[in-house]
């Protein structure tokens, strides 16, 4: 578990995103650090994590921005900056509109395209662009495809680009007949992305198979991007293995500008999602209802899926703790269960423990909760926790690691309210934002 001493959590609304932004500026030196010893440019994917009331710190160490489309695009540009201030506007989207294009082209530094079709349909808009940025002695937009090298260690499958017929990425076949179409004049970058959470040596071995379908091409670009999801942050992250394959890439192909575009390692374990027990039902167990969903505020907790860290902080906790430092005792850890663990499960393990000679399993504590969310979504549900300690009616629930994949998720399902954002900063909680009924209505 994280450490979150003088935070206090009933002075805090619920439900609230919570920036931690000492956690984040120490995400920032690490990519700070691999830009520094590997010579690549570290490019912040705002797919995964946007919050942009906080970006001050981010534009200074990032060398920019990496959009999935215009709105991405825009804030990158606004928020973090743009070629003018030496900033890198990169974006990529399975297929343009010609609007988004128009759009676009005063922003971006890097276009990709997933298809030779896509480029050859903005070719000229773009070469005019450039003609026009070239007077002005500014970088031209630099345009790239996107490669799919047929290998990624990933799974699920809904989160592996390279599964069959993936529609991300060019596949080599695909590529070697639009080049002999259309040649690659104009294409400046090879763009890959393959990972999700993953370690430098799966990207080792997918460098093989990219070098094996697309190393041909290689001598011809300025760039490559390695895309995203490098756990780069991460405490057992091999950061030096990821330096050495960069730098022998880089040495082995005439010094090529290479990119790396995370989201979740710069939003990595840099805050948590705030809530409250609202009720406790009884059905088999014990069920809380809180006042954030998995559905609607953490839905990769359905998606992935996956079970978050959670503790639980009592009044009676709280209150104690009057010079602000909190002691989250084992006791308010909540324990994961095993996944997929029926409700009738959680008695029988409760029994266990009431009886010591059915040796309990050792992680779990004795009360024992599914926690769900307030939608109609019978599926609403965060996952089965043990406490050692009863949770009651007015505890705060906190789940740690909720600032990537979850603001920029989030919906307004069933009307229920969007969680606050809010920053802890030199000790102190500041609110940033708070939705309300016209957030909803608007949407609508
Ligand atoms: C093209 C591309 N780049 C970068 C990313 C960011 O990945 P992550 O947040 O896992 O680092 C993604 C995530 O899906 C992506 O699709």
């Amino acid at each position: 578990m994280q450490s979150y001493n003088n935070i206090k959590f009933f002075s805090i609304p619920s439900p609230s995103y919570v920036l931690e932004k000492d956690k984040l500026e120490s995400n920032l030196a690490t990519l700070s650090d691999i830009q520094e010893k590997s010579g690549a440019k570290v490019l912040l994917a705002l797919k995964g994590y946007a919050f942009w009331r906080r970006f001050q710190e981010v534009g200074k160490i990032l060398s920019g921005s990496t959009a999935s489309g215009i709105h991405e695009a825009r804030l990158g540009f606004e928020e973090i900056g743009g070629r003018e201030s030496g900033k890198e506007v990169c974006v990529f989207s399975p297929a343009y509109k010609p609007s988004e294009i128009n759009a676009l082209l005063p922003i971006a530094t890097h276009i990709i395209f997933n298809s030779f079709a896509q480029w050859q349909r903005y070719k000229s808009a773009i070469d005019s662009k450039n003609k026009q940025l070239e007077t002005l002695g500014l970088s031209p937009i630099s345009v790239g495809l996107r490669v799919n090298p047929l290998y990624s260690e990933v799974s699920p499958a809904i989160y592996n680009p390279c599964a069959p017929k993936s529609r991300l990425g060019i596949i080599p076949s695909e590529f070697q007949k639009g080049v002999e179409s259309y040649g690659l004049e104009g294409i400046s970058g090879l763009h890959f992305h393959t990972h999700c959470e993953q370690d430098s040596a799966a990207l080792q071995r997918t460098l093989a198979h990219v070098e094996k379908h697309f190393g041909a091409y290689i001598p011809q670009m300025q760039c490559i991007n390695f895309g995203g999801g490098h756990h780069i942050t991460r405490a057992d992250y091999d950061r030096g293995l990821l330096v050495s394959l960069i730098r022998e890439f880089k040495a082995k192909h005439h010094d090529i500008e290479v990119f790396l575009e995370p989201g979740e390692a710069v939003g990595w374990q840099c805050g948590f999602l705030v809530g409250e027990v609202v009720d406790i039902v009884e059905n088999d167990g014990q069920i809380a209802i809180l006042d954030v969903s998995a559905s609607a505020h953490m839905p990769d907790c359905l998606e992935m899926p996956y079970r978050p860290s959670v503790f639980k902080v009592s009044r009676q906790i709280s209150d104690e703790a009057s010079d602000g430092k909190i002691e989250i005792t084992e006791a308010d850890k909540g324990d994961p269960r095993e996944p997929d663990s029926d409700i009738s499960d959680i008695k029988a393990s409760q029994s266990a423990h009431e009886n010591p000679n059915q040796n309990p399993p050792k992680t779990c504590g004795k009360y024992h909760y599914r926690l769900g969310g307030p939608t109609c979504l019978a599926g609403d549900i965060i996952g089965d926790f043990s406490f050692d300690t009863p949770l009651n009616v007015g505890d705060r629930v906190v789940f740690e690691d909720m600032l990537h994949y979850t603001i920029v998720k989030n919906t307004t399902f069933n009307g229920v309210p969007l969680p606050s954002l809010g920053v802890v900063e030199n000790g102190r909680f500041v609110m940033l934002k708070e939705f309300g009924y016209q957030d909803y209505k608007e949407r609508n």
